[in-house]
């Protein structure tokens, strides 16, 4: 079977049980998705669904399945091996408080088993895990003997004996998505690679084997009924639920018999180009270029350009990566177009790669010039080093990294190359010169976030001038007690909490937006006045913390020709003047609101 037929196969499985197939979300987490959404990427194919498992009404129903982007950089310096890739695709079903455990692990056994339907594995070669009962995140829960039983049943009915075919763990059968998040007990299910295994194993012999990848996990199945806060438990979930996933990678080397997701349709024809281009590259190095490249293109398609924040970052260093590997290999860049259309014929019909009109080839060009000329640079920096006579440091290889975007990896090999000598403890000096910079930026950073601004731009502006109006909407909804608490404002959103004893409900927050909106729409102006504190707060200025402030204090006030106050406010500034600079951002919308602590909500709103 290729990608194609068993990505097919598996939503069509579903979908004549039943399941709504919902095509793959974009990889950058969608806003909606609600603040534990808090990755640069989708990490699994439940991700998107978070609000609906924590029992939002999902407008297709209660039976899900789809095939999910992801990308893991977390175990990036795995890829490599058999079974990691920084992008991947998650096969997954859901249940929102429908069917439970009997049907979900019914369904993996005949996904997998089925020859008509399925993937026809061979039963023999299975083996699974259930949940070991313990304490896990603050909780204390017990075995999962309904699990248990239905492994058991299924087995004795293929002539298997369950007790050399289902072991028990505690941690890896403990499935969330970070800390705050739905979670719950899983079973997991492995296929022997080897076709060796086929006797029934001890639990020695399955972490053994598990251990050396002869077993690998294809599909872990949990059963949601719990939510986790700040990494514990804090109650259950309003329905119990079903989340499964299975690598799509690891699901085809198995099916094509072949020993590592590297040899399977999803990646051969890029390592196939590679090796054209030099036959002596490693095995691994051929690997790391093939992933990091395609994951880059996919990274491209949503419109994320290289850079040295957030996605773009991770871009960038994906791309010099390979870059590195590839000149290591003497590859030059004519690979890369190649590479491009092989990954578009890969996922052909499945998913575009030339999306939100960027263009990616150039961009790669560009950015691969950049770090030739780096390269080159360094070079020259070295070989001048070496006339002089110098013994290279740990510092000097913190130094070259900040301000020449020099790594150490690529720093150590010029070196190498020159033959220039290097300190014993470059190693620890580099670290420790890498940590007292971490701590510069970190108190400069904390300047910078003086007030909950991360910086002074028209957008930080605007939002916060913005903010400044949701707070004298807020006040006028709720009444007097909503003070400001705490605020933090980006380029991308303001946060902002306030006290205030209960949730807000949609409707309140919809006339509080519009208050916001239509003052706005007057373009109203801001006025700044210094004023003694104490007169400030007898005049009703609304202000927080006013003990943090100095005697004199400023007062901003946004007013329109008309003379109406739409806001008084206490505040070191800075705001925009008038506020059609509000409105070039486009309108403000409160996407979110929720707890932040006792007698605290948390509001995050945003111009777009
Ligand atoms: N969400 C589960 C996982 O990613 C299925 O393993």
């Amino acid at each position: 079977m290729t990608s194609k037929e068993v990505r097919n196969a598996f939503l069509h499985f579903f979908e004549k049980r039943n399941h709504a197939i919902l095509p793959s979300f974009p990889l950058i987490p969608q806003q909606e998705a609600g603040e534990t959404n808090a990755t640069l990427f989708n990490t699994a194919g439940m991700q998107p669904l978070i609000p609906y498992l924590l029992g939002k009404e999902h407008p297709k129903g209660k039976r899900l399945a789809s095939s999910q982007k992801c990308i893991r950089t977390i175990d990036i310096d795995e890829v490599g091996d058999n079974t990691h890739a920084s992008f991947f695709e998650m096969l997954g079903n859901w249940s929102l408080g429908d069917y439970f455990k009997e049907e979900s692990i019914q369904w993996s056994w005949e996904f997998l088993t089925s020859k008509d339907e399925g993937l026809g594995l061979d039963p023999k070669r299975i083996y699974v895990t259930i949940f070991s009962g313990g304490e896990i995140d603050g909780a204390q829960l017990e075995r999962d003997e309904e699990s248990y039983r239905i492994w058991s049943r299924i087995f004795q009915s293929h002539g298997l004996n369950p007790e050399q075919r289902i072991f028990e763990k505690l941690k890896d059968n403990w499935w969330s998505a970070g800390d705050n998040s739905p979670s719950g007990t899983t079973t997991e299910i492995f296929y022997d690679l080897t076709g060796e295994l086929t006797e029934g194993l001890t639990q020695d012999e399955f972490l053994t084997f598990e251990e050396e990848q002869k077993l690998v996990e294809v599909w872990n199945n949990v059963f949601m009924e719990y939510v986790k806060e700040n990494g514990k438990v804090i109650g259950e979930l309003p329905s119990k639920n079903v989340d499964t996933g299975a690598g799509l990678e690891r699901i085809l080397a198995v099916i094509q018999g072949v020993p590592s997701i590297f040899d399977t349709d999803l990646f051969l024809p890029l390592i196939q180009l590679i090796r054209e281009e030099s036959d002596t590259i490693s095995e691994r190095s051929a690997r790391i270029i093939a992933d990091h490249m395609k994951t880059s293109f996919f990274i491209f398609s949503e419109g994320v350009k290289p850079s040295n924040t957030k996605q773009g970052y991770v871009l960038r260093r994906l791309l010099r990566k390979s870059f590195r590997e590839m000149l290591r290999a003497g590859i030059i860049e004519t690979l890369i177009p190649k590479l491009f259309e092989a990954t578009k014929e890969i996922y052909d019909g499945v998913y575009e790669l030339d999306g939100e009109g960027i263009a990616t080839l150039p961009l790669i060009q560009k950015e691969w010039e950049k770090y030739v000329t780096i390269l080159e640079k360094g070079e020259k920096r070295m070989k001048a080093y070496k006339d002089k006579g110098k013994t290279l440091t740990g510092s000097d290889f913190a130094y070259l990294e900040q301000t020449e975007g020099l790594p150490l990896e690529i720093t150590l090999e010029l070196a190498e190359r020159v033959e220039l000598p290097i300190t014993e403890g470059y190693r620890e000096e580099y670290e420790k010169a890498k940590e007292e910079h971490r701590t510069k930026s970190k108190t400069a950073g904390a300047g910078l976030f003086k007030g909950g601004l991360a910086g002074d731009t028209p957008k930080i502006r605007a939002l916060h001038t913005a903010t400044h109006l949701m707070l004298a909407g807020l006040r006028k909804e709720l009444g007097d007690h909503v003070y400001q608490r705490g605020s933090n404002i980006t380029e991308e959103r303001t946060r902002f909490d306030f006290s205030h004893p209960e949730k807000v409900s949609r409707e309140v927050l919809d006339r509080v937006e519009e208050y916001v909106n239509n003052a706005i729409a007057t373009d109203a102006r801001v006025y700044t006045d210094v004023m003694k504190k104490e007169e400030a707060k007898a005049s009703g200025v609304v202000g927080s913390f006013w003990e943090k402030y100095p005697d004199e204090v400023k007062v901003w006030t946004i007013k329109d020709e008309q003379g109406n106050v739409y806001s008084r406010e206490l505040c070191g500034g800075p705001h925009v003047e008038h506020l059609s600079q509000i409105a070039e951002f486009g309108r403000f919308r409160i996407t979110k609101e929720s707890s932040s602590s006792a007698g605290v909500r948390r509001i995050r709103a945003v111009l777009e």
